[in-house]
């Protein structure tokens, strides 16, 4: 993981939970999302990679029994919930693509990558390396944000967004050619919250992307989002793609 990225989810992980504390709707929502896709079974061998604080290992452990919780930020795997369910593996992507992690199963039933494949750099390599973690009938879902976003945020970070996030039809790609099965599809949420909060979340850098500006220019941005946008209420559709890979 870049030192950046590191610094920025080490500094998040204190008030990662709460920046989604005002929606456990959402949290619901996106958690059937995945587990639709993924259709975890009991005792079926679950990784979460880039899992974070745990949000959506939460409704995998529910359903699987374990999961096993890859992050290579030791302060966010701190926060996740307690218990035997929750086998926390301090590392990134890149490393467990490569092997060089030791893991409780050789093989897995059941892999979830969410909002976690845009800090990865070569996609190709680490996504191939995660499908040959599949068993037979294993399913791998990269859950990330479309190329274009209607977020109210300022208008250069919407183009630095644009200018940096993956295209969801490349990892499709890469994972056909990684052998599986592959499905995309998009669904969306209809996120609303006080502008108050929603400028408190840009001013956290709630998004990594927002860690590329300094405090100065968070207050500019904000102060534009703030201009922009009238009214008490900021109200927009979080549209996020699902790639699905089955090892068949
Ligand atoms: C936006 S958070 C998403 C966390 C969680 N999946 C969720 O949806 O709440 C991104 C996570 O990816 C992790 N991460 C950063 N670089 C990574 C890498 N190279 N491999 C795996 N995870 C990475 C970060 O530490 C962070 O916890």
């Amino acid at each position: 993981m870049q030192g950046e990225t590191r610094a920025h989810y080490d500094r998040l992980a204190d008030s990662y939970d709460e920046n989604w504390a005002y929606s456990p709707e959402f949290i619901g929502w996106m958690t059937g999302c995945i587990l639709d896709r993924l259709d975890p079974a009991p005792g079926d061998r679950v990784a979460d990679v880039g899992c974070g604080t745990g949000l959506y290992a939460r409704g995998l452990a529910e359903r699987a029994g374990r999961v096993v919780c890859v992050d290579p930020s030791a302060k966010m795997l701190k926060q996740l919930p307690t218990g035997d369910s929750y086998l926390p593996v301090e590392a990134s992507a890149e490393q467990l693509a490569s092997g060089e992690v030791p893991l409780p199963y050789d093989r897995f039933d059941t892999v979830l990558v969410k909002e976690a494949i845009h800090h990865v750099d070569d996609r190709r390599a680490v996504l191939r390396g995660l499908a040959d973690l599949l068993a037979d009938g294993g399913r791998l879902l990269v859950v990330m944000l479309p190329t274009r976003i209607e977020y109210p945020l300022f208008g250069e970070a919407i183009a630095m967004f644009e200018r940096l996030q993956p295209d969801p039809e490349d990892i499709a790609a890469y994972l056909r050619d990684a052998g599986l099965r592959v499905g995309l599809d998009y669904a969306s949420f209809p996120l609303s919250f006080s502008k108050a909060r929603y400028l408190t979340m840009v001013r956290n850098r709630y998004m990594s992307l927002l860690s590329c500006f300094d405090d100065e220019q968070i207050e500019a941005g904000i102060a534009e989002i703030d201009k922009r946008y009238p009214g008490e209420r900021l109200s927009f559709p979080d549209r996020f793609a699902f790639v699905r890979g089955v090892r068949s």
